[in-house]
């Protein structure tokens, strides 16, 4: 029997996502156990990690071998152990006896630059540069008026903040503790601020997108794509997020609403959803493909995608370790579905593993 390990930085025994995997992990003959890549000991490298217990229907916790298959799911920090864990996961990722699920996207800025040469979905990248030079930046926000900055390895939201240049002053608005503040300020004072937050992370810039609703709620389009056991992307979730009044984030970790793709189209006439439709078969048949050809082989791919008033769709960002918060959108038969696909994906690959018995192509 193989095994799928479920790797995280600090293993969650009660998520419903992994749990649910580990109990389909049965029918397909598949053990599924969850592990952490800082509890591998770098000699023995056996693993103390959990092994689900269909019985009693919880992890345990066991000692094992390093699973064969990997379906990482490590979302890194600044700190020390996230230092560790992602050269442990590289030295994981570099090992021809092991195969990861999908071996993930690199930084928003790298994935900028390399898309941006692809004709079929460059138009729809909304032009970003790399934060270097701190006046040719303010000079960048002045002729924009309105920009977004947010780090490049961004997280979940954080750190995005609005700047918008008028004649007088500089305004910058962010999200502190799910509630917006602002602050005004000159050219000098914007300049050594900027410098203070991008001398810590690095930082990209955009034109700030007309993302909002009649009730200037900012929204954005998250689609969950995924490989199915035939190695076809499939979208297996779709819905819209909609933030609070006048704010700037679309994360569901903000405060914000999940709401069914077919229920937000039934109350957005304004929209041309025919060209928008359109529009998104051809970035679902193209992007998912491009991604696998400029960096590495993916099981799943989250797509946020904003739409603008004048209709006109933007793809705003990409990831490879996508939230599943959106999933409560789905029937629990459509979520079972979902549980096994990384079950079924992971035979799919063992068919292609000599090491895992399959044949080598
Ligand atoms: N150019 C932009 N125009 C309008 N809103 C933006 C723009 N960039 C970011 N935002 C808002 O900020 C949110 C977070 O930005 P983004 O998705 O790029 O990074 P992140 O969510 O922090 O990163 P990750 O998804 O990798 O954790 C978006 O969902 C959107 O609501
Ligand atoms: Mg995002």
């Amino acid at each position: 029997m193989n095994r799928l390990g479920i790797m995280m930085l600090e293993p969650d025994l009660f998520h419903s996502f992994y749990t649910g995997m580990a109990e389909a992990g049965e029918n397909h003959n598949i053990e599924v156990v969850l592990f952490s890549p800082l509890q591998i000991h770098p000699h023995t490298e056996w693993v103390q990690g959990y092994r689900y217990s269909n019985e009693i229907g919880s992890w345990e916790k066991d000692i094992f071998t390093i699973p064969e298959f990997i379906y990482d799911r490590t979302f890194y920090q600044d700190d020390f152990a996230s230092k560790q864990a992602k050269a442990i996961a590289q030295w994981l990722k570099n090992r021809d006896d092991l195969c990861f699920l999908g071996y993930g996207l690199p930084n928003k800025w790298t994935i900028y630059q390399h898309l941006k040469k692809q004709d079929k979905v460059s138009p729809y990248l909304p032009e970003t540069t790399l934060i270097e030079s701190i006046p040719e930046s303010i000079a960048r926000i002045k002729k924009d008026k309105l920009v977004i900055i947010k780090p490049y390895d961004g997280a979940h939201g954080n750190a995005v903040y609005e700047i918008e240049a008028d004649q007088k002053e500089m305004t910058i608005r962010t999200t502190k503790k799910l509630e917006m503040i602002e602050k005004k300020m000159d050219d000098d004072t914007l300049a050594r601020w900027l410098e203070g937050v991008t001398r810590k992370k690095s930082f990209i810039m955009q034109r700030r997108l007309e993302n909002t609703d009649d009730q200037n709620r900012p929204f954005d389009l998250r689609i969950l794509l995924q490989k199915s056991e035939h190695e076809k992307w499939i979208v297996t979730c779709k819905g819209f997020r909609a933030g609070n009044q006048n704010s700037l984030l679309t994360n569901l970790s903000a405060g914000a609403a999940a709401i069914p793709y077919e229920e937000w189209k039934k109350n957005q006439k304004q929209y041309n959803w025919k060209y928008i439709e359109s529009e998104l078969s051809e970035i679902l048949s193209t992007l998912p493909v491009i991604l696998e050809e400029e960096f590495a082989p993916l099981f799943e791919i989250g797509l946020d995608i904003v739409i603008g008033k004048d209709s006109s769709v933007w793809i705003l960002d990409m990831n490879s370790k996508p939230g599943h918060k959106m999933l409560q959108l789905l029937t629990h038969e459509e979520i079972k579905q979902i549980y096994s696909l990384p079950l079924r994906y992971c035979k799919a690959l063992q068919r292609k593993m000599p090491a895992a018995g399959g044949e080598s192509t």
